[in-house]
């Protein structure tokens, strides 16, 4: 059996683990929120419609920070169709989506389901067909308390305080070609200046973030960010980044490798940040906001014929994911924490129904997916400082990548609980990996639980009918003795090993 080690050392702290790491998306796409998170009239929907079996998943998920209403959408959104009389609201087409929307959610609704999910929500300003005086409108209705003309019309809409919402996206992936009111990225920089600005004249509260690239592969990617920073950089604190992965042509090994990826994305931003830094002889640090990451079949859309009429909440990018998928995501969130150091938000996309953890049938029952399992368990266990772990390990060649270590790893410990929590992906596409911890600098300590997601099918899903084919089970033989914890980590797995001190 080939063998990987590393080291758990209270010495090798990255960052603190920062609680915003755990946020996902809730964009007017598809049934994400019609019949996701809201449906008068379902079972378990409460005196606002939202439905309680998804208020209940997405507590059970962790979930801390909630990107809202988009996405493609916002760059077409107007924000005041969503406020006041559910009834007198207009239906608009959403192009972003070829859909009709509504308006039966907006603002004032969502910042409830908020509230009674217990996240904190992170708003995004419409700068594809709007500029700064909406986002001005609109931070008004939320943030001023009263006395004005939006802050009085919140007020008479029923929310007496002001909804303090601190973190804003100043628009969505401006670079992208099929982004309504797509820019350059000197005319989207300036914009997102002038905007933050004057948004921090009304709050000088915010935390603003700016759009970087779609993705890597996007042609301008580097010189977006660096044009964008250039006009932005004392205005906002983050720069967002978006990825998506997803198995080409059977592929395995490489998919499963795709925090590889995200890796050299977040090391080129965070370089390119660094860059235009120095060369403005700026203070501040600008982090990353990773605010769009997941596993999306992106190519089965992309082929798929659009609607012809213009739906309501239609049945959109609603991937049913298997177990490779969810040890990717795995990997991605191992990633993420990795470089906590820089990246100190980020946002799986999505939350419920759309590329998401959570599904759920119109009237009918939800269900966890796949991915909800390592992102509910890393959401609930990373506290306290996260820890770089070096592992040695084995590698094996990706058509991708190249060559890649088997072992994925990074851990967490909280001083004050005592808690160490070692986060490990075997990418190895048919082989257990056996894995010895020097735990010696941790002092005395104890295993206290150990979960594997893995099983003879990679492809397994699960479904309505059969919710829990794919969760995480015990991990068998973990053992420590002298200072050294060994477990064997099975093929295409997700793990995670818990240790107490003492
Ligand atoms: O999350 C789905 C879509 O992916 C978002 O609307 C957009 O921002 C990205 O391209």
């Amino acid at each position: 059996m080939q063998q990987a080690h590393l080291t758990l050392d209270p010495a090798f702290r990255i960052a603190p683990v920062h609680r915003r790491t755990f946020g996902t998306f809730v964009e007017h796409l598809g049934r994400c929120v019609y019949t996701g998170i809201h449906e008068p009239g379902h079972p378990t929907a409460d005196e606002d419609g939202f439905r309680r079996d998804v208020l209940e998943l997405t507590r059970e998920l962790g979930v801390t920070t909630v990107r809202y209403p988009g996405g493609n959408f916002v760059s077409g959104y107007r924000w005041e169709d969503g406020i006041g009389p559910v009834e007198a609201r207009p239906r608009r087409l959403d192009l972003a989506w070829h859909s009709t929307e509504p308006n039966h959610v907006g603002l004032d609704e969502f910042m409830r389901w908020t509230r009674k999910a217990g996240v904190e929500p992170m708003m995004a300003v419409n700068l594809g067909t709007r500029g700064v005086q909406e986002a001005l409108d609109l931070l008004e209705y939320c943030n001023i308390a009263s006395g004005t003309h939006w802050s009085d019309l919140r007020r008479a809409n029923g929310t007496e305080e002001p909804h303090a919402i601190r973190m804003w996206c100043l628009g969505n992936e401006m670079d992208g070609p099929w982004q309504i009111g797509h820019k350059t990225a000197r005319e989207y920089g300036r914009l997102a200046a002038a905007t933050g600005r004057a948004m921090r004249m009304l709050d000088p509260g915010l935390e603003l973030v700016a759009c970087g690239s779609s993705g890597s592969s996007m042609p301008t990617f580097g010189t977006w960010e660096a044009t964008v920073l250039e006009e932005a950089y004392d205005v906002v604190d983050y720069v967002s980044c978006h990825a998506y992965y997803e198995e080409h042509d059977g592929d395995l090994a490489s998919f499963l490798a795709s925090a590889a990826d995200m890796d050299h994305f977040i090391d080129s931003v965070v370089a390119t940040a660094d860059s235009v830094r120095a060369r403005l002889g700026a203070k501040k640090r600008i982090d990353i906001s990773f605010d769009e990451w997941n596993v999306w079949y992106l190519s089965r859309f992309l082929n798929a014929e659009p609607p012809e009429d213009w739906p309501v909440a239609p049945p959109l990018l609603e991937d049913h994911y298997h177990l490779a998928d969810a040890v990717t995501l795995g990997g991605l969130l191992i990633c993420l924490l990795r470089h906590s150091d820089r990246v100190t938000a980020a946002s799986l996309a999505q939350l419920v129904n759309v590329i998401a953890p959570i599904m759920t049938e119109p009237g009918g029952r939800a269900w966890r997916q796949t991915t909800f399992h390592p992102f509910a368990l890393t959401a609930a266990h990373a506290r306290g400082e996260v820890l770089r772990v070096e592992p040695v390990s084995p590698v094996h060649e990706t058509a991708k990548y190249g060559e890649v270590p088997l072992l994925d790893a990074v851990a967490t410990r909280d001083p004050e609980s005592g808690a160490t929590v070692l986060f490990a992906v075997n990418r190895s596409t048919g082989e257990p990996l056996e894995l010895a911890v020097d735990t010696r600098a941790l002092g005395p300590v104890r295993p206290d639980g150990a979960v594997t997601l893995s099983g003879p099918d990679v492809y397994a899903r699960n479904s309505a009918d059969d919710p829990d084919r794919v969760a995480p089970r015990p991990l068998p033989g973990v053992a420590a003795d002298g200072g050294t914890l060994r477990a064997v980590l099975p093929p295409v797995s997700w793990n995670m090993i818990r240790l107490t001190d003492g």
